[in-house]
């Protein structure tokens, strides 16, 4: 089959900015398809690289995916190095606090889930919290620390990419509309304009518009996950407000708070699935609430942004990763929900693998994309 390029990436955002990324470093010729890179959920993520307190009811299953990621990103962006965009990454760590007793009660139960898989977690006192953190309210009651947890910046992480990628690849700013096909094989993709780039291999990349792709052998059931986050900026008498990412459950709240070397936190984020993609005022009204009980010098920074982006999720929570039965040269990798900047670097090792024809990692199969397709 002639084809324009080896592998065409459909979306821009950071997950398929890194599959295209690590492609390309392994030799293929790349073309990423997006009309507006990095615009959606990676422009509003807080980028926490962060296996220990990212870890959520029923999702341990995600660990060797996760842990596998963290692992992964010194060597990811040390290869990106060349840029000359740093991209922030930070190693320093995660202080969780809780407020009233069903909180200390979900953080201690949380905690035994993180020892029984060998995660970092210890408890400590909170006057060892303060010397840490000396900006840490008095309302809290109990804090956890943990060290292993690391954060990036997304958007430099994403402007890195996106710099990679176009020196070594290239970026068609169009929206796609579908995959072609030749019975079960994906011959490439057809873009808004009619016209089609044929790909040796496609990935699909694009969040939750994937799910309206024409041609797809499968049904993608992705749901917009709706996160409101806002960014602060700390005044200079207050620098550094933190050093650590700073989270907790307010009486049943999660809220964290993210500081960047640039002297802005991060503050996010909620979970809203009424289907509006406006920022929420209730949201907001909550994010700032609960995060003054962390910390409540809040108040006292400039609110520099307010944003609203919505997480791809899927019935089960977890991505839809890998290949789907009965079709070639087609990978779908979406729906990672609360964690497509941590798992970056192994849904693009995952999925350059798996287009060289080689295995996938064990446990794979969980996120078959056609997993939800009856029969
Ligand atoms: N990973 C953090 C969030 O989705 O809010």
């Amino acid at each position: 089959m002639e084809t324009d390029v080896d592998v065409a990436v459909v979306g821009g955002g950071i997950i398929g900015l890194g599959i295209a990324w690590e492609a390309i470093r392994r030799g293929h010729t790349v073309t990423v398809i997006d009309p507006d890179p990095a615009a959606g959920a990676t422009h509003a993520a807080a980028g926490m690289i962060a296996p220990a307190s990212e870890l959520h009811y029923r999702e341990e299953h995600l660990l060797r995916l996760t842990l596998d990621s963290a692992a992964r990103y010194p060597e990811f962006l040390a290869s990106l190095t060349w840029t000359g965009i740093d991209p922030g990454f930070r190693r320093t760590g995660t202080i969780v606090l809780g407020f009233d007793g069903a909180d200390r009660q979900a953080l201690a139960d949380l905690q035994a889930v993180q020892a029984r898989n060998s995660l970092v977690v210890e408890q400590v006192s909170l006057r060892e919290a303060r010397r840490s953190e000396p900006m840490i309210g008095p309302a809290a009651t109990a804090a956890f620390r943990a060290p292993e947890d690391h954060q990036v910046d997304p958007r430099k992480l994403a402007a890195a990419l996106l710099a990679a990628v176009t020196s070594r690849g290239t970026l068609v700013r169009a929206a796609a509309t579908g995959v072609e096909r030749d019975g079960s094989h994906v011959t490439g993709v057809r873009l808004a304009d009619g016209s089609v780039l044929r790909a040796g291999s496609t990935t699909i990349a694009n969040g939750l518009a994937a799910a309206g792709l024409a041609g797809l052998p499968c049904r993608l059931p992705l749901r917009p996950v709706y996160g409101d986050i806002l960014r602060l900026r700390v005044p200079e008498a207050l620098q550094p407000l933190l050093t650590h990412t700073v989270r907790g459950l307010v009486r049943g709240h999660p809220v964290y708070m993210v500081p960047r070397t640039d002297g802005t936190v991060v503050l996010g984020a909620t979970m809203r699935e009424d289907g509006s993609n406006a920022v929420s005022a209730g949201g907001v009204y909550q994010l700032l609430r609960d995060a003054q009980q962390l910390i409540p010098a809040v108040s006292e920074l400039e609110l520099v942004e307010v944003l609203c982006r919505a997480r791809p999720g899927t019935p089960d929570n977890a991505p839809l990763l890998g290949q789907v039965e009965g079709c070639d040269r087609l990978l779908i990798a979406t729906g990672f929900f609360r964690h497509g900047v941590l798992l970056t670097p192994t849904a693009a090792a995952v999925c350059v693998d798996l287009l060289e024809g080689k295995p996938g990692p064990p446990g794979l199969e969980r996120y078959t994309p056609n997993r939800f397709e009856e029969g």
